[in-house]
Order: C-alpha cells, then sequence, then structure tokens
C-alpha cells in the first residue's frame, strides 16, 4: 500500500494519541498530583510546626488542658484518598465545627426554609457568643454557626425527648465520620459546669419566640455535640462529604441534598470564621468553619477537604495555625473558590 501524506499523518496522530493516553494520563497527570497534595500537606507542617502563637481557649477549663504542641493536618479528595501529617489520630473536642453538621441534619429534616425563616443565615460580624447580635437584630435573627444561633437549630430537630434527639444526631455524626465517635466526657463535664453565659443565650431566646423547645434538653444536647471526640482524620473525612457534593467519598452514599450542601458551604464562607469570615474569604477564598478546641476545616467543592488541629487560637477563638496552614495549602493548590 502507498502510504499517502494522509495517511501518513493519521498514523501518526493515532499513535500520538495512544502515547498519551497510555503514558501521560495514568504515569503523568494523576500521579504528581498525588504526590504534590502530600508534598503541600508536609511543607505546611513544616513552615508552621516550630511556632505556635496564640492561646488555648480556657473559659471551658478542660480546654486550657489540652496540649497545646499537637498539630495535625489531613485533607481528603472525593476519590477519598487521604493525605496527613502530624498529630491527626490526637481526639480532640470537635466544638464549633459541630455546629454545620447539626445544620446539615435541621435542613433535611426541615427544609432550607426552615433555617432561613426560624433561625437566620446573615452573619453577624460579632463573636461567637454573642448577645448583643440578638438584641440589636430586629427580627433576632442570627445565623446557625454562633451559639444563639446552633442552640436553636438544635431546638428543631426531630425527637421527642432527650434520647431520640441525641442518638439520631449522633448517628448523623457518625455517618459523615465513618465510624462511632465518642463523647469526651471531661470536656462535656467542663462545659455543662461552666455554660451559664449559653443558658442566658437560650433564654434570651425563648423571650424573643426564637428557640424550640425546652431550654434545658436543647442545652445539654447541644453542649454534648461540641463535646464530640473527633481527630483531624476524622473531621477531613467529615468535611469531605461537602466537598462531594452530600456523597460520602468513602462509601458511596448519599447523606445530603446538593442543594443544602451549597447552603451549608455559603453559610461556613459568610461566617465560619465569625467576625473573622470577611478577612478569610478575602485571603484564603474557602467555606471554613472552626472550633475553640482548635480544629478548622474548609472545603474547595470537588476538589478536596482539609482539617487542621492546633489547639492555640486567636482572639476571635479561631486556632492560628490551622488558619496559616490551611491558608498555605489553599494557595499552592490553586483552590481559592472565588
Ligand atoms: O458553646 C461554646 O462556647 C463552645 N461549645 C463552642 C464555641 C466554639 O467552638 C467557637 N468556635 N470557634
Amino acid at each position: 500500500m502507498k502510504l499517502t501524506h494522509y495517511t501518513v499523518s493519521k498514523y501518526a496522530l493515532i499513535s500520538l494519541q495512544i502515547l498519551v493516553l497510555v503514558f501521560v494520563s495514568p504515569l503523568h497527570a494523576k500521579a504528581p498530583q498525588k504526590i504534590q497534595i502530600q508534598t503541600v500537606i508536609d511543607e505546611a507542617y513544616n513552615k508552621f510546626s516550630q511556632q505556635n502563637p496564640g492561646k488555648n481557649a480556657d473559659y471551658i477549663p478542660a480546654l486550657a488542658k489540652v496540649d497545646s504542641a499537637y498539630f495535625g493536618l489531613a485533607l481528603v479528595t472525593p476519590d477519598g484518598k487521604i493525605y496527613t501529617k502530624g498529630d491527626v489520630d490526637q481526639s480532640f473536642s470537635i466544638q464549633s465545627i459541630s455546629k454545620v453538621f447539626t445544620l446539615a441534619l435541621a435542613m433535611e429534616e426541615k427544609g432550607a426554609q426552615t433555617i432561613l425563616d426560624k433561625v437566620g443565615v446573615n452573619a453577624t460580624g460579632l463573636a461567637f457568643n454573642s448577645v448583643t447580635a440578638i438584641e440589636q437584630n430586629p427580627a433576632r435573627s442570627v445565623n446557625p454557626l454562633v451559639n444563639a444561633g446552633a442552640m436553636a437549630t438544635v431546638s428543631l430537630l426531630d425527637g421527642s425527648n432527650d434520647k431520640a434527639k441525641w442518638s439520631t444526631l449522633a448517628a448523623w455524626y457518625d455517618k459523615f465520620a465513618n465510624r462511632q465517635l465518642s463523647v469526651l466526657q471531661d470536656v462535656y463535664k467542663s462545659e455543662s459546669d461552666t455554660n451559664s453565659h449559653n443558658r442566658a443565650i437560650a433564654e434570651l431566646l425563648v423571650s424573643y419566640d426564637r428557640f424550640y423547645g425546652d431550654v434545658d434538653l436543647n442545652l445539654d444536647i447541644y453542649t454534648r455535640q461540641c463535646s464530640v471526640a473527633v481527630t483531624a482524620k476524622d473531621l477531613a473525612i467529615m468535611a469531605s462529604v461537602f466537598a462531594n457534593n452530600g456523597v460520602h467519598p468513602l462509601t458511596g452514599k448519599r447523606l445530603m441534598s446538593s442543594d443544602n450542601v451549597a447552603r451549608v458551604l455559603a453559610v461556613m464562607t459568610t461566617a465560619g470564621l465569625y467576625e473573622n469570615s470577611g478577612q478569610w474569604a478575602y485571603q484564603v477564598g474557602l467555606p471554613a468553619k472552626s472550633g475553640v478546641g482548635g480544629g478548622i476545616i474548609a472545603v474547595s467543592p470537588g476538589q478536596f477537604s482539609v482539617a487542621v488541629f492546633s489547639p492555640r487560637l486567636d482572639a476571635a477563638g479561631n486556632s492560628i495555625r490551622a488558619q496559616q496552614a490551611i491558608d498555605y495549602i489553599a494557595e499552592q493548590l490553586d483552590a481559592n473558590v472565588f
């Protein structure tokens, strides 16, 4: 057969495609990405492990006793790969990070409109335990990530008694973590003994008809949810459901609707780091949520979830090293959603 110019270039093109498929995609596109994520996690750890500014939360006495040297980073991709560095198996209390998972359950049970109408979704711009935030808003509207809104969200959950409500909530958290979590009893007791400020907030909401059940019962459930023991690895796995549009990357099961995922991420963007949320969005550009136990989760939709644990906090109650590490990781992985 006489090879025409056309057939030569056709064969050349097919060979090139085969070369690309066989060699470039599996070896040169996927493998470096895997190496690159681990490199970035290692770099973030090394960059910030020698400095540890801030101070542990101490208004809950048990938190002051946590070793402030802990530093753990975990990242999960939607295909279920887990990258870790440092103290990623150390348990600590989930604290306010619990609020996003409780919000997710309330949305699934009651619908997104109920949260908008009965709790509110605007950022308060004030501290997480602010009474002023309630007082200055004529509708007494807050958001589900500050203490007032989080307790109101708990009060909306299904369950006629303490046992029923807690078992549903605990099972919900377990589904996200893909394992059975437990409560850190010392933190639960310590916070229960000292939570008169939260009780005052709940009572204030009752006075404005913005609390939807018994104060004792719902305050107790809220306190228990904040005392759930998690590791940085657990949190990255839990947050991976938000990064994967509501489907758990490790089980393939859908836990929540993609509409509700979008709404949870919206509230995380505007209020996840309280009065510092604007600066965080400006600088890092990822929906995130902090807890006074020292954890922070952040979500890059469709790309990854990341969790960092480091107990020392800034004045707003956000872990300083966790913010630094996530800022670095987001920048290196070009993850800013904006
Ligand atoms: O209710 C509280 O004050 C704590 N259980 C949770 C506060 C918290 O984690 C604020 N986050 N940065």
